[in-house]
């Protein structure tokens, strides 16, 4: 993968039907020249707008087979993954990756899942999310920061769909900051890595939005 700006790349993106991504994917096509190879289940609830810079791979993010024939041609991976089994879909896909030369990976997790969110709303997140839910998201992490690739895991705060884009970041082994984060501020995220994808490359960052700190998200 080459280093700076990429103004043309080919991007796999994982669970393309998932809110963040659909957000991406709009974002993609209306800001960039990026080609987007779709990959999610059920297929034909995607609604394809450009024909000439999307295609639909119909599969599963476990299946390593399915995997490594959606990386043909790929530079960079998006995976916007979500489940009890996201420990199995991060091994397929690190798998998957490992068998081609592609270097680039993004990967969707959660705050929370290094005990990193400080004070009221730590305990709060921990009441909400323990039981299977973060446990299962961190052994995912490990298997993304254990592989060679150049990944970047995105730990969102409480997703929100306000029509907002606003965040700043924090580096794992910082506390986590604020509570919520719109899924808008997300996929712009996301936008930016891939149009420079040597941003915060082997790194696990926290996304919220300034000035939400409390006890818990806004909404609850
Ligand atoms: N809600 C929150 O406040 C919050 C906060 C932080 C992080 N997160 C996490 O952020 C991530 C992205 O959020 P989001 O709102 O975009 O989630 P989402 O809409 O649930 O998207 C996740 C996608 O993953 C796909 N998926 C799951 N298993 C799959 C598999 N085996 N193969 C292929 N695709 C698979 C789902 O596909 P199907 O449609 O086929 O099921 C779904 O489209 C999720 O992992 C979520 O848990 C959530």
């Amino acid at each position: 993968m080459k280093r700076g700006i990429c103004v043309m790349a080919n991007v796999l993106i994982l669970g393309a039907n998932g809110k963040i991504a659909q957000l991406a994917e709009q974002q993609l096509l209306s800001e960039t020249k990026h080609h987007l190879t779709l990959f999610l289940r059920n297929a034909s609830r995607l609604k394809v707008t450009d024909p000439s810079r999307e295609t639909v791979i119909e599969g599963d993010a476990t299946n390593q087979q399915a995997l490594i024939k959606a990386l043909d041609g790929i530079d960079i991976v998006y995976a916007n993954l979500s489940g009890k089994n996201i420990e199995d879909q991060a091994k397929a896909v690190v798998g998957a990756i490992d068998r081609t030369n592609i270097q680039r990976l993004i990967w969707i997790s959660t705050l929370g899942i290094y005990d990193e969110v400080p004070g009221k709303f730590g305990q709060w997140n921990h009441q909400q999310l323990d039981g299977g839910y973060l446990q299962t998201y961190a052994e995912a992490a490990k298997v993304i920061e254990g592989s060679d690739l150049d990944y970047t895991i995105i730990r969102p705060a409480w997703l929100s769909n306000k029509d907002i884009v606003s965040y700043e970041t924090t580096q794992k082994g910082e506390p986590f900051k604020g509570t919520e984060v719109s899924r808008k501020s997300i996929a712009d995220f996301v936008v930016k890595l891939i149009n420079d994808p040597s941003q915060e490359i082997d790194h696990s960052v926290g996304v919220n939005q300034p000035n939400t700190d409390g006890d818990r998200p806004s909404w609850y």
